[in-house]
C-alpha cells in the first residue's frame, strides 16, 4: 500500500511534532523535508557551494549535528529560494513519499509540488508570535543565548522569504485541511490532524 500525507506550513507551527505523531499513529514512515535544506545551508555556511551540495546530499547529513540551529534555519531558507537547489532535492523526496506502508511529508510545498496527488493533505498554522514564543522556549531549553524580539523577527524575516520566492513559495493546497494551532495544546493539534486524515482515508481503500 501507498498512501502519502503532505503536511506543510510556516516555521515552527507544530508541523515537525504533528507530523511525528501522525506518521507514530498510521505505522508511516516520516521525512521532514526541512532537513534537507538546513542539510545544504549547513554546507554552504562552511563554504560550500548551495548547488553542489544539493546534489552532492545524502540520507545520512539528515543526521548532522547542529540542524536546528537558527543560523543554519536561515542558511535553508535561502538556499531555498534557488530552484537548482530545489529540482536537486526533488526525487529525494518523491521516492520516500511513494515507499510501501504509506510515509509522512512535512516541509513548505509538499502538497503542492512535490506530491500534488497525496491521499490527505494538511496546512498546519499559528499566529506568528505563538510560533516565535513557542521556539523561543525550544531553544532556550537548549541552552542557546537567544532573546524572543530576535526569535520573533527571524521568524517573520524566513516567513516572507518562504511565501515570496517565485519557485515553490510557501501556500496552501486547495484541498489542504488547515489547521490553526494558536489555541490548542498538542494533543488537540494531533487529534485533528488524525481525523482529518482519517477522514480522507475513508475514501480509498488501502
Ligand atoms: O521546516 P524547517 O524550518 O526545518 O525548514 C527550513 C527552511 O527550509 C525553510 O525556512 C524553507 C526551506 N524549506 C523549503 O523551502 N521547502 C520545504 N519543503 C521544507 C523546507
Amino acid at each position: 500500500m501507498s498512501f502519502t500525507i503532505a503536511i506543510d506550513g510556516p516555521a515552527a507551527a507544530g508541523k515537525g511534532t504533528i507530523s511525528r505523531a501522525v506518521a507514530a499513529h498510521f505505522g508511516f514512515a516520516h521525512l521532514d523535508t526541512g532537513l534537507l535544506y538546513r542539510a545544504v545551508g549547513a554546507r554552504v555556511l562552511a563554504g560550500a557551494d548551495p548547488l553542489a551540495a544539493a546534489r552532492a546530499l545524502v540520507a545520512e547529513d539528515l543526521e548532522a549535528e547542529g540542524l536546528r540551529a537558527p543560523e543554519v534555519a536561515q542558511a535553508a531558507s535561502k538556499v531555498a529560494v534557488l530552484p537548482e537547489v530545489r529540482a536537486a532535492l526533488v526525487d529525494f523526496q518523491r521516492a520516500f513519499a511513494r515507499r510501501a506502508g504509506g510515509a509522512v511529508l512535512d516541509g513548505r510545498d509538499i502538497g503542492t509540488v512535490i506530491c500534488p496527488e497525496a491521499e490527505a493533505k494538511l496546512f498546519v498554522t499559528a499566529s506568528a508570535e505563538v510560533r516565535a514564543g513557542r521556539r523561543y522556549l525550544e531553544l532556550e531549553a537548549g541552552g542557546a543565548q537567544v532573546s524572543r524580539e530576535q526569535v520573533l523577527a527571524d521568524v517573520i524575516e524566513r516567513d516572507r522569504r518562504d511565501r515570496e520566492r517565485a519557485e515553490a513559495p510557501l501556500v496552501a493546497a486547495r484541498d489542504a485541511v488547515e489547521i490553526d494551532t494558536s489555541q490548542m495544546d498538542i494533543d488537540s493539534a494531533v487529534a485533528a490532524a488524525i481525523a482529518a486524515v482519517e477522514a480522507r482515508m475513508e475514501g480509498k481503500n488501502p
